[in-house]
């Protein structure tokens, strides 16, 4: 039986589901172009700032048999490098562009510049940046959110996402996905970005596995695959118009098709891209359809959103 990967959203036509989460394979040039040749779907850019930044001092990423932690402190190339990438990009496959801004007024002003470079490509505006001293990320203060998706609105009038944390409670599920759904230009939403604020040791030496923050970091990877599905599973339930793309714990056809399943439009990979390198993409490609084949489906409207539950 043919099975037949591809998707068309947004306008968008895509052979795989499959791309790289911002931050893996994508801070140069060199890496993206390693996505863009790879059998990825698409390609996402590193999430950038005004200016460039080196990041956290190393180790700043550990990997273990679970998953992984990061603290990398947003290392960058600045964001007039990766808008000069997706000038010179072919878009033989689509390309998004994620936007890190420190502050409100630095997103504002990379949204501006991206539109007036009226490129074919989306912005993935990472939520995840920081608020106010005193005040958790963006993501988590849903006033400040609903005031800086109005301000993205009115600066930028294109189709764009968001990168989104997880969440954990239903009352926040209901609210996030309430605030979301007053912006009709808001066509997708990425579930999840790391579990925040984790804490991983290594037992012999009784250290923690990486040196920012006292050892806290991201958790992806095995650690927070639950979390993301339900996030995907809860947001496409809640926001029927818009696109959720799913990210967590990517490691294999059988999270891919749960996150779909979930009803994730497409997927992305983070800490299984990081370890394997862009050779993820095709088998885990190759994973999916057989796994599609041997459930009897050919494509991925088949299956998608179709969760059965007992009740
Ligand atoms: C090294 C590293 C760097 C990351 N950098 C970013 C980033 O710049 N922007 C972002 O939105 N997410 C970033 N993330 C989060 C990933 O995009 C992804 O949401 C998370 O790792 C969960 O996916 P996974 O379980 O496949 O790793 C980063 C993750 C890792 C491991």
């Amino acid at each position: 039986m043919a099975v037949d990967l591809s998707l068309q959203w947004l306008g968008l036509s895509m052979a795989s589901p499959l791309y790289n989460a911002s931050g893996v394979m994508c801070r140069t040039r060199d890496e993206l172009d390693a996505v863009a040749g790879s059998a990825a779907g698409a390609v996402m850019t590193k999430s950038c700032t005004l200016v460039a930044r080196e990041g956290n001092p190393e180790p700043r990423y550990r990997a273990t048999a679970l998953g992984s932690i990061n603290s990398m402190g947003l290392p960058n190339e600045g964001y007039q490098y990766y808008f000069d990438y997706a000038q010179a990009f072919d878009y033989r496959k689509p390309l998004f562009v994620s936007i890190a801004g420190m502050t409100l007024e630095d997103n504002l002003y990379m949204l501006a510049a991206l539109r007036d470079l009226r490129l074919p490509c989306l912005p993935e505006v990472n939520l995840s940046c920081p608020n106010l001293p005193g005040k958790p990320q963006l993501a988590y203060d849903f006033a400040a959110t609903a005031e800086a998706l109005a301000a993205f609105c009115q600066v930028y009038p294109g189709p764009f996402g968001v990168k989104l944390p997880p969440y954990f409670d239903p009352v926040h599920f209901a609210q996030m996905a309430a605030l979301l759904n007053r912006f009709d230009s808001l066509r997708f939403v990425t579930c999840i970005n790391s579990v925040g604020n984790g804490l991983l040791i290594d037992l012999e030496s009784e250290t923690t596995l990486i040196k920012p923050k006292g050892g806290l970091g991201g958790l992806g990877g095995d650690y927070v695959l639950p979390t993301a599905l339900a996030n995907v599973r809860e947001f496409a339930r809640l926001m029927p118009e818009k696109h959720v793309i799913g990210c967590g714990g990517i490691k294999s056809g059988a999270e891919a098709f749960m996150h779909i399943l979930c009803g994730a439009t497409a997927v992305q990979l983070g800490t299984c891209l990081q370890e394997e390198g862009v050779a993820a993409f095709a088998r885990i490609e190759r994973e999916l359809a057989d796994l599609m084949a041997a459930k009897g489906y050919t494509t991925l409207a088949d299956f998608r959103g179709r969760l059965k539950t007992f009740d």
